[in-house]
């Protein structure tokens, strides 16, 4: 192996998978009509559409903060407030985009078990101040699958938090920046994982398991879907070049690539945990579900696997957690590498 840095930092890390840039070359071929209005972009609803068995509306932006904050604000009135995880993408590390784009919603964060709400607690907040005028409004509840902590709800899971919404009457989002490393874990349906559970608005990822910068807001409440269309390109999230976004989509589901990349990504978390486990000194944070592995290292071992050019991150957590991420590219003699190294650095 060559000498250079081994990235386990993100599943972004890595770049196109050969289905994406394969697709982005054919795109290229000619001139299309601008701002969504070419063939591919067209054609790419109709193609969710069979995926998720539902009519959706699709909106392709570059960005998963985009995704994310532009589907909240679609849920949210500035004085609603959404409920979401105490762990969330969109309360940690979107700079405050949710409440940008909402014009002021707030975010309420919420505690529960491997990065997942619950739904009891769920409930709880939902009734607070309800009515009560001095106080923002629950209007939207969003919950991420797979979650920041690499936890997949379970459809079970889902079914309970749909049904709190919809017993409050509040909307249902999902962050699915990891939407495909939930769903070959859970073996499942798109429907089955969304609209069936309740799910009004889906971010449905695609960069972090292949593509280059494609990410789709998937619409399941017809009533959200004109509104987005204007929100989207006042945010200056509609691109004139539309059709590359949406040829790097179609690349993606070709075929299934994506759900092949999603199982190769979640089986290397597999091999790492599996091996990880073993190394003297190490705990594993947590059962791996899908491509995020979060353990405890010796400060012998962290430290020793990064000055050998394993990347990863540390620091953001209690002394000696690592979180190590897999994707689409890692190959398995990367893992051993890593194995071997910290065997090693162990013994
Ligand atoms: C859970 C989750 N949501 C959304 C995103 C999207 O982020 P970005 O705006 O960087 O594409 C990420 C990326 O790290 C993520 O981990």
């Amino acid at each position: 192996m060559s000498d250079a840095p081994i990235y386990f930092t993100s599943d972004n890390a890595a770049g196109m998978c050969p289905e994406v840039l394969q697709a982005l070359i054919a795109a290229n071929d000619g001139p299309a009509a601008a701002y969504g209005h070419d063939p591919l972009t067209q054609a790419l609803e109709a193609q969710f559409a069979e995926l998720f068995e539902y009519p959706v509306t699709v909106l392709l932006v570059s960005t998963g903060t985009a995704a994310n904050a532009l589907s909240l604000a679609a849920l949210t009135p500035p004085w609603g407030c959404v409920l979401c995880h105490a762990d969330s993408h969109i309360q940690h590390d979107e700079c405050g985009a949710p409440e940008f784009f909402t014009a002021g919603a707030k975010l309420q964060p919420l505690a529960g078990a491997r990065g997942k709400l619950c739904p009891d607690a769920l409930a709880a907040a939902l009734r607070q101040k309800k009515g009560d005028v001095h106080s923002v409004q629950p209007s939207a509840v969003s919950l991420t699958q797979a979650t920041e902590v690499g936890s997949v709800y379970t459809l079970d899971e889902l079914e309970a938090i749909g049904a709190v919404c919809r017993q409050a009457g509040v909307g249902l989002h999902m962050d699915g920046a990891r939407f495909a490393n939930a769903l070959a874990r859970l073996d499942c349906s798109p429907a089955e994982m969304t609209w069936q559970r309740g799910v009004d608005v889906l971010s449905f990822g695609a960069s972090k398991n292949g593509a280059m910068a494609a990410e789709a807001i998937v619409v399941f409440d017809p009533g959200l879907a004109r509104e987005l269309a204007f929100r989207r390109k006042r945010a200056g999230h509609l691109l004139s070049k539309t059709r590359f976004c949406a040829a790097q989509l179609q690349g993606y589901l070709h075929d299934d690539a994506w759900l092949r990349h999603a199982r190769h990504a979640n089986a290397m978390a597999a091999r790492l945990a599996h091996g990880l486990a073993a190394v003297p000194g190490v705990t594993l944070s947590a059962p791996v579900e899908a491509n995020i592995v979060f353990c405890q290292l010796p400060e012998a071992v962290l430290s020793g696997l990064q000055a050998a050019g394993f990347m990863f991150y540390t620091g953001r957590w209690a002394p000696g957690v690592a979180r190590l991420v897999t994707s689409f590219a890692t190959r398995e003699d990367e893992v051993d590498a890593l194995l071997a190294e910290a065997t090693r650095l162990a013994g």
